[in-house]
């Protein structure tokens, strides 16, 4: 879909949001955030520290595997689909010449396993749906049913909802843990909020769409993760014709690469954009063009909300269980992608509650 142009693009976009907007506020979906939330952090129970790295993309990817093929953590084939996935994205930015045993090759190899795997759930759906043994609430059921593209095209969806909701939504969180552990007053106002929302309902109750209405502090530190830690630098574009943008003409051809990090950090944009400042937000128009961690237009990211709802169920838990201090100074850096070099490794200290 990234690299899609065109009627092509256009039709795969039109799945991809209707399947967001029929998703996002389903209680299964929401109840399935929250279940792989809980599950990872009982499994800190009798941990004093995590690599927050690691633990951060088991969960987007236990979450975005339950909810494109509904498969979960426990079962065998997450695990294959885990290791070729992994392998598929260590290639994905590599000379592509096929060379056995080189990147690209290994992830040529990776991306055709997945491919087969995924048909042979899709085969496996098929024959089950004739025996009509109930419905999944997951985008393989939805996709299922679309008749606008091709069996390759499905499978490729699939691919590209892993790789869009997986290495992002697990960086965002990362960052998020590391900045709110460097200001103890965010962390204080967002526990609280987090508090409030626990006291209005029953100690097991899972949360819903009208609870995560109510984090708007949560938003706002989120938000201001994405303008400060920029998980997405920029974006590649082509110009089709000539184009002409304020004085400078554009020529047919040329690749052109928005750079959002110099609009972010623009201190005369963003006032004190070098620091952390998540009430920024509260008198700040999150949908200017002068923010955009999603990217904007007819590419504008379409998994966005998806993103935002996991880590604000997460932090709910985490806030209400642990408090954390970084083990050591870990810098995110870019090389071009952000990442922590030390695997964000965190102390914890369980709270009582
Ligand atoms: C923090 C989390 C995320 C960030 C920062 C992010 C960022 C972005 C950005 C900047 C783009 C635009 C790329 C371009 O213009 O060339 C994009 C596109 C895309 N994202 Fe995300 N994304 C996130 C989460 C997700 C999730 C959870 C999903 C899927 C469930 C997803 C799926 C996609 C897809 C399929 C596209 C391609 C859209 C198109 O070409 O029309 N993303 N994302």
């Amino acid at each position: 879909m990234l690299v899609a142009v065109g009627d092509t693009h256009k039709r795969l976009r039109n799945v991809a949001i209707s399947l967001v907007s029929i998703t996002k506020s389903k209680p299964e979906f929401l109840n399935d955030i929250e279940r792989i939330a809980v599950q990872i952090l009982n499994s800190w129970k009798d941990k004093q520290q995590v690599m927050f790295c690691e633990e951060a993309r088991k969960f987007s990817f236990n979450v975005i595997i339950k909810q494109v093929l509904g498969l979960t953590s426990e079962e065998p084939e997450t695990g294959k689909i885990l290791e070729d996935f992994l392998a598929f994205m260590r290639g994905l930015v590599s000379i592509p010449l096929y060379i056995p045993g080189t990147p690209y090759a290994r992830a040529v190899q990776a991306r055709s396993r997945i491919s087969s795997r995924v048909k042979a759930i899709i085969e496996e759906r098929r024959s089950r749906n004739g025996r009509s043994c109930g419905v999944r609430n997951d985008f393989l059921e939805i996709l299922l049913s679309v008749d606008t593209l091709s069996e390759d095209e499905k499978v490729s969806f699939v691919l590209d909802s892993l790789l869009g909701g997986y290495e992002t939504t697990s960086l965002l969180m990362a960052m998020v843990v590391h900045l709110l552990g460097q200001s103890p007053a965010a962390s204080e106002q967002l526990k609280l909020e987090h508090e409030q929302i626990r006291s209005s309902k029953e100690r097991d109750e899972f949360l819903n769409w009208e609870d995560y209405k109510k984090m708007g502090f949560t938003q706002n530190v989120i938000n201001e993760a994405l303008r400060y830690g920029n998980i997405v630098k920029f974006v590649h574009r082509k110009a089709l014709k000539d184009v002409k943008f304020r004085d400078h003409l554009i020529p047919s051809g040329w690749k052109v690469l928005p750079v959002f990090t110099a609009v972010h950090l623009d201190s005369s944009v963003h006032a004190d954009a070098l620091q952390f400042h998540p009430w920024r937000w509260e008198a700040q128009d999150q949908t200017c063009k002068k923010f955009t961690p999603f990217g904007g237009g007819s590419r504008c990211c379409p998994g966005s909300e998806l993103a935002k709802i996991e880590i604000a169920f997460f932090l709910h838990h985490l806030l209400q269980n642990f408090r954390w201090t970084a083990e050591d100074v870990d810098q995110p850096m870019a090389y071009p992608y952000v990442e922590f070099g030390k695997g964000l490794l965190i102390n914890l200290d369980r709270c009582s509650i």
